[in-house]
């Protein structure tokens, strides 16, 4: 009974797996084994003379980025295609040399997008199919996407700023990257919340700005990609979190409250007392019973405070005393 949920949930992971097997290997002519460098287009036509649509512009109607967190996403727009055409677009991408299809990324629409999560696979190249056909006749357009082209780096991690000898000085660490960890590759920008553009750099770790206004609060914040050296064109990472660089503000509100707050303190001290002594004059000091009496006088014992009951109770008896002798008698 315990084991049963589990069951299905091994069986579909294996069919899972034996599908994408199958898929892989039925795959004949592997389009990942083949020397087509990447980010070439490889067209294949019903007939070789017509074709239907020019697609050289191909990588700007197509846009595909592979995130930090392993979702790759492609977006397309074929919106200026004649109206009678049919588009089908397919992606698939290559583990290694194995070539793995994804038939529900799969599309139909010339404007459209598809995100992928690819936890299971380790990407080289991504393959997207463009079948675009006018009545009988048909053209594919196959492009090649290195992963190298499509990454967007995460944001630089250990940003440290501070104000060192009236100028700020900010570090970073080398941004990690899946396929190139070389110093030159990125390129990155800083920018200090000076309303300022954002400042450039590639090759360094470190930017000291000579000149800080010491009354202003400086949000730093930066950003990375990888330099066209490297990689045709990159898409810069999110900003990183801002890092708020007020010391020098902190300074300022010392050096103010030392100036001006002493001073002011004192004064009010001297005023205080003044004020005190002047009061004294004007209204001497109503005198007030002590807490104990006045609990006293709140629970009506004012004739007790002054004829205590013990030197009462006597004084009655005596009296009955007088009355039971008269009445003997
Ligand atoms: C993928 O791109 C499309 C179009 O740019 C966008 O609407 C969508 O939010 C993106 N998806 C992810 C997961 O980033
Ligand atoms: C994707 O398109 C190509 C070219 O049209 C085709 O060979 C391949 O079988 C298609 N794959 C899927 C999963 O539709
Ligand atoms: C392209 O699509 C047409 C129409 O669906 C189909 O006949 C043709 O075989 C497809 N071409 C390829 C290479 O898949
Ligand atoms: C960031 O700092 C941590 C701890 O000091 C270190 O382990 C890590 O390698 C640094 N990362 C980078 C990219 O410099």
């Amino acid at each position: 009974m315990k084991l049963f949920p589990a069951h299905p949930i091994l069986w579909s992971s294996l069919l899972v797996l034996f599908a994408l097997q199958i898929e892989a290997e039925a795959d004949i002519s592997d389009v990942c084994q083949d020397t087509m460098a990447a980010d070439d287009i490889d067209v294949q036509s019903s007939s070789v003379q017509e074709h239907h649509v020019e697609m050289d512009n191909i990588y700007e109607k197509v846009y595909c980025l592979l995130y930090p967190t392993n979702i790759l996403n492609c977006s397309w727009s074929f919106d200026t295609l004649q109206q009678d055409t049919q588009l089908f677009v397919n992606i698939s991408i290559c583990d290694g040399d194995k070539s793995v299809q994804f038939p529900d990324l799969s599309s139909e629409e010339k404007v459209g997008s598809r995100s992928l999560a690819l936890h299971d696979h380790k990407m080289s190249l991504l393959i997207l199919h463009f079948n675009i056909t006018l009545y009988d006749k048909w053209t594919v357009y196959t492009s090649k996407y290195d992963h190298n082209m499509l990454e967007v780096l995460s944001p630089p991690q250990n940003i440290s700023a501070s104000i060192k000898d009236g100028g700020l000085l900010v570090t970073w660490g080398l941004p990690h990257s899946r396929a190139d960890n070389d110093p030159f590759c990125f390129e990155y920008q800083l920018d200090m919340g000076d309303q300022e553009t954002p400042k450039e750099f590639s090759e360094q770790l470190s930017y000291r700005e000579p000149k800080v206004d010491p009354s202003s609060t400086y949000r730093v914040r930066m950003r990375t990609r990888k330099g066209s050296q490297c990689v045709e064109f990159s898409q810069w990472s999110e900003w990183s979190h801002a890092l708020t660089v007020e010391q020098s503000k902190l300074n300022n509100l010392v050096i103010v409250s030392i100036s001006l707050g002493i001073p002011m303190i004192l004064l009010a001290v001297l005023l205080l007392l003044r004020h005190q002594r002047l009061s004294k004059v004007l209204f001497p000091p109503i005198p007030r019973p002590p807490q104990k009496y006045k609990h006293f006088l709140e629970k009506n014992y004012t004739f007790n405070l002054f004829h205590p009951t013990p030197s009462a109770e006597p004084a009655e008896e005596i009296t009955e005393v007088e009355d039971m002798e008269q009445k003997t008698l």
